[in-house]
């Protein structure tokens, strides 16, 4: 979508109004849909009042719910950012869907595959919109890769791979010793905590659904007392294999990585990385190239647009800001998100059987399709 397109649409329609719930990550959401023509940041809540406060106030919000509960019954917002912990996210979504609003959630979508159904079925039943925030997808030096990858240019994919890889002690540095990441009751899983990124971002790539998944965990207990790294194997609904790894636990620098090989061509992505908006380069091969003996690298800005990074960035570069921009032209023009109800659903579902896999020690576990 072209930015004139959208800000065509956008001046028809009134501004969507934006309710955010939770203020960690959630602030980005509110400073990207601040950002943009055609919504409006109207409510901010958080259970942590001071939190709620401090952020109304820095970021010029006019109000502030006390609870979630009264935030739904605020008839004045059409959307709600759902950026709670993980394990609340499909109670919250399931919620806000019941009250009529669109829903913008991070990831991941659900933890249950119940919660997941019951959003693509409020969805369907209230013509109510839903995108989940695997904000990786908007990642410029990644559209392209896609974009060549989906017109045949590596011929037929038959492998792919993604990582997740951030330490623990790299998330929790400026959190409270009982945050809800490493909570014993609510401890954020590993598949379902960053692992979207690596599970969703690469079955976009490879254009796949996961219909069966195998995993193992590491066994070895880590100082947060949590599960820090599983291997999921995936079998891909074109015949295909693909092979995810999330980690807690490596003593490295951060890395997003994917790899795609298919027929006529490779893709494979830089592991030395380290940060969210640094460059990084991008390896290709193709048959094509004559004489190549090497995989050819191609230096790219990371994850920022270059046309939207003159103007803003926020934590992870420009793209929730586009992600947001496709979201509300979703909804103004009544079309389907990009990663819209169902299409979160085959990338959430693949996590859960995964990690329902990996309880069991092992084995293959059927993931049902959303169509
Ligand atoms: N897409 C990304 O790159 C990315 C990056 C960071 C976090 N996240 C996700 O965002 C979500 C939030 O993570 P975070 O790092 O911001 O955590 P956080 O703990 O910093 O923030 C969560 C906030 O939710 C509030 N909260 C919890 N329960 C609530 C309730 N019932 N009602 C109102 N407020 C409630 C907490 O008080 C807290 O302020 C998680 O799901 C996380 O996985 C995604």
């Amino acid at each position: 979508m072209g930015e004139s397109t959208f800000v065509q649409d956008a001046a028809k329609s009134a501004p969507i109004r934006v309710g955010v719930l939770g203020l960690g990550q959630g602030r980005s959401h509110l400073r990207a849909f601040q950002m943009l023509d055609g919504a409006a940041v109207s409510a901010v809540c958080d259970q942590d009042e001071r939190l709620a406060e401090r952020v109304a106030q820095e970021y010029g919000v006019s109000t502030r719910h006390a609870t979630y509960e009264a935030m739904l019954e605020d008839n004045s917002i059409d959307l709600i950012v759902v950026a709670t912990p993980d394990h609340l996210h499909g109670r919250h979504a399931i919620m806000a869907l019941e009250a009529g609003k669109h829903v913008l959630s991070e990831i991941p979508m659900a933890t249950t595959l119940e919660e997941c159904r019951r959003i693509v079925e409020l969805t369907d039943r209230h013509g109510l919109k839903y995108h989940m925030g695997n904000q990786v997808r908007y990642a410029f030096c990644l559209r392209d890769v896609q974009r060549m990858i989906r017109a045949g240019d590596l011929g037929e994919v038959f492998y792919g791979e993604g990582e997740y890889l951030h330490t623990m002690d790299d998330i929790l540095s400026h959190r409270p010793p009982d945050h809800w990441r490493i909570h014993p009751q609510t401890p954020q899983t590993t598949l379902l905590g960053g692992g979207p990124h690596a599970i969703d971002t690469l079955r976009w790539l490879m254009g796949v659904d996961f219909v069966e998944a195998q995993a193992y965990n590491a066994e070895q207990p880590s100082r947060w007392q949590t599960i820090h790294t599983t291997v999921a194997i995936f079998k891909a609904s074109n015949g295909g294999v693909a092979k995810v790894t999330v980690s807690y636990g490596m003593a490295r620098p951060y890395c997003l990585y994917y790899s795609v090989y298919g027929s006529a061509g490779s893709f494979e992505r830089t592991r030395d990385q380290g940060g969210a908006v640094e460059d990084t380069i991008n390896f290709h091969y193709h048959t094509r190239i004559e004489g190549a003996r090497r995989m050819a690298p191609v230096t790219v800005p990371n994850w920022s647009n270059p046309a939207i990074q003159r103007q803003h960035a926020l934590g992870h570069g420009t793209m929730e800001i586009e992600q947001a921009q496709q979201f509300l032209h979703a909804i103004i023009t009544d079309g389907e998100p990009e990663i819209g109800p169902r299409e979160a659903a085959r990338s959430i579902a693949a996590g859960i059987c995964a990690l329902q896999s990996a309880q069991q020690g092992g084995g293959p576990v059927p993931v049902p399709a959303f169509d």
